[in-house]
């Protein structure tokens, strides 16, 4: 019988197992499972088995082959990053779009200009299906290079039923090609193609009856999301497009409250898995969020990219929210892609702890993806870690994003330079 396969990798000057913490509210860094004192982690297979000593873990894998990675210098072992918002599948660049913004067009301004998502939509369109495949797996290596060990990839710049197709296919065959585990989102409701002939509802049904169906035999993606602003879809058409999908088996997400309110309500009133964005969200919408079981995503990232308020993350954790914080990685309004830059900067400016943004990108993200095999660091686990070269996991967030992780472990194997 071939013998299991093991890494024992250590020793840690802290781990910090992310493990005992509430799925939903705030978090104070003293609630933090942080264990010290050069533990290791005895991984098995694709797995995180044990964390202790050095000998007893030695003598718990006696029985297997066991590989052990000796770290030389202080380590900060946390769980690999979960990223639960990106649109990575693209081809071109906004560049234009973004200096256009900085001399005072908006983001809908653009957009109504012929810019925008659609600018995007056209140059995916021109990509081949090969290209999208390559860049995708480019994106998705810098982002595990730099401990996002799982990552959310919407389609949405294709916006016909084939090219859509094309999209979450390019997203399948990357994930087959790179380490890192990428999930599919079928966001064909982005926004109304400019060349369809007819209303937001005759799309949205043309999708549902033609799209979703063939997403589900090819089993493209178990994941719905929509864009509900001015110029993309409205609540009503939204709702009823958004119980379809639920009733063919989808999970559903929305890109909500980003300029306006409306798309969180929709969100809880649902049961959608996430609303992301929330920067308009006011009063009401956080206390319907807190009291829900919709994951709330903020978008650091758009922030950044567009030159406004983040989501009033803050408010959102004291009301008893679940809180996730993804990148939102998208050459439009997110064209830079650093998720733990984008969290950090996040907290700083919100006042989360450290406790808080760390299960935003790890636990509470997974979460977002309905994912309950990852984000910690605890027995039979994803053996998913980011492994910084520092004493004190404060130091992390600390450095705003400069201090990346040396070493990364994806399902149990310890990755090479990526
Ligand atoms: O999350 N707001 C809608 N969609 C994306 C942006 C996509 C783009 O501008 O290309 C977002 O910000
Ligand atoms: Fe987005």
């Amino acid at each position: 019988m071939e013998k299991r396969q093991a890494i024992l990798i250590g020793p840690f000057a802290q781990v910090v197992t992310m493990d005992n913490l509430p799925l939903k509210g705030k978090l104070s860094d003293s609630e933090l499972e942080v264990l010290g004192g050069g533990q290791w982690i005895l991984l098995e297979d694709e797995l995180i088995s044990t964390i202790g000593p050095y000998k007893r873990l030695k003598k718990d894998a006696e029985s297997v082959d066991l590989e052990i990675v000796h770290l030389t210098r202080g380590a900060v072992c946390l769980p690999g990053f979960v990223d639960c918002h990106t649109h990575i599948c693209y081809g071109g660049s906004r560049a234009n779009d973004y200096a256009a913004r900085n001399n005072g067009l908006s983001y809908l301004e653009i957009a109504e200009q012929g810019g925008g998502i659609w600018d995007t939509v056209t140059q995916t369109r021109k990509a081949t299906a090969k290209s999208l495949e390559h860049d995708t797996i480019m994106r998705a290596e810098r982002h595990l290079a730099e401990g996002v060990t799982t990552m959310e990839v919407k389609s949405g710049y294709g916006l016909s039923v084939n090219e859509e197709l094309i999209m979450l296919r390019a997203i399948a065959n990357a994930n087959q090609k790179t380490q890192a585990d990428l999930i599919s989102t079928c966001l064909a409701a982005h926004i109304l193609p400019k060349d369809f002939q007819g209303t937001q509802q005759e799309y949205l049904c043309k999708i549902h009856q033609e799209l979703l169906p063939k997403v589900l035999s090819q089993n493209l993606s178990k994941r719905v999301d929509i864009f509900i602003e001015k110029g993309a879809f409205d609540r009503t058409n939204s709702l009823d497009y958004l119980n379809k999908a639920k009733g063919l088996g989808f999970d559903v997400t929305i890109h909500a409250d980003q300029f306006s309110i409306g798309g969180s309500k929709l969100a809880v009133e649902i049961g959608a898995v996430s609303a992301d964005h929330l920067e308009a969200s006011k009063g009401r919408d956080i206390e319907e969020l807190a009291k829900s079981d919709v994951v709330a995503v903020a978008l650091p990232g758009a922030s950044m990219g567009l030159g406004m308020a983040f989501a009033p993350a803050r408010k959102l954790l004291d009301a008893g929210a679940c809180l996730a914080i993804a990148s939102d990685w998208n050459p439009g309004s997110a064209p830079m892609g650093d998720l733990l830059m984008q969290a950090a900067v996040l907290g700083a400016s919100e006042k989360l702890s450290n406790a808080e943004v760390l299960a935003g990108i790890t636990y509470r993200a997974a979460a977002a993806l309905s994912l309950a095999d990852r984000g910690k660091i605890c027995r039979g686990f994803l053996a998913d870690l980011a492994i910084f070269p520092c004493q004190h996991f404060n130091e992390i967030l600390y450095h705003q994003g400069k201090l990346k992780p040396h070493k990364i472990v994806k399902k149990g194997k310890l990755l090479g330079a990526i």
